[in-house]
């Protein structure tokens, strides 16, 4: 599958080692392409872009840029490169605020979540929440002594979460699907979640499960 991935940080990195160790084509989108070619140098099957092309590239598109930055590059990839396509949101809507005793600030509210200010605006992409939920370096193939861990998924259009979930499957991952773009709602903030162990006690290496 082609893949373009719109970002230059950890976790784009990451996803894009992913990808490619599981056969996938690859361009990473940035402002700065220079900045990649050190990685680039590394990855020599992978591409790298400015916003558009990743996304005119990519029958998927990643979407892994800082939350707040999230509309003003999906409108510099281009609604044209995004029509009809599945996006995987990876997005957490971070505030520019210090947590509060280990917990992160959201600039959203649990009426309205990232994912569905960026499906409103752009609403001929198909949107699905994921890999949100965990740190970079446990998205791709993740080993944990109680097993294959769980990633949450939502998104309005089911078609979409086909190939998201052939991919969670590849990369390791038990899926649950919440349902529609409002369970963002609740998924965004497992981020928050995800990070209390970290912050208070340096606690980075875990995941969720969801146990039946
Ligand atoms: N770090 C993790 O382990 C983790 C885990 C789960 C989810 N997430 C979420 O995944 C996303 C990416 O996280 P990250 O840690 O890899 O990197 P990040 O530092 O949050 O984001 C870096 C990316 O954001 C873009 N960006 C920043 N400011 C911008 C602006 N003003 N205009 C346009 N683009 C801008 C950068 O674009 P350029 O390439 O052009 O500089 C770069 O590609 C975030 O939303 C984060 O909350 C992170």
């Amino acid at each position: 599958m082609r893949v373009g991935i719109l970002g230059s940080g950890d976790v784009a990195r990451s996803l894009a080692g992913g990808f490619l160790k599981h056969g996938h084509d690859v361009t990473l989108g940035t402002r700065t392409p220079a900045k990649l070619a050190e990685w680039a140098a590394k990855h020599p099957k992978a591409h790298v872009a400015d916003f558009a092309d990743a996304a005119k590239f990519g029958e998927l598109v990643v979407l892994a840029v800082k939350g707040a930055a999230a509309l003003d590059v999906l409108r510099m990839a281009g609604a044209a490169n995004l029509a009809g396509k599945t996006v995987i949101d990876v997005t957490n809507p971070i505030a520019d605020a210090p947590p509060v005793n280990g917990v992160l600030k959201f600039y959203t509210s649990l009426d309205e979540s990232q994912m569905e200010r960026l499906q409103r605006e752009f609403g001929s992409a198909r949107f699905v929440k994921a890999f949100n939920s965990v740190g970079n370096a446990f998205m791709v193939n993740p080993q944990f002594k109680g097993g294959r861990p769980t990633m949450f998924i939502c998104g309005n259009d089911e078609a979409s979460k086909r190939p998201v979930l052939a991919i969670l499957e590849q990369f390791g991952w038990e899926v649950s699907d919440m349902g529609k773009a409002e369970a963002a709602r609740a998924i965004e903030p497992l981020c928050m979640l995800w990070c209390i162990p970290g912050f208070l006690r340096n606690e980075w290496a875990h995941a969720f499960k969801l146990l039946t």
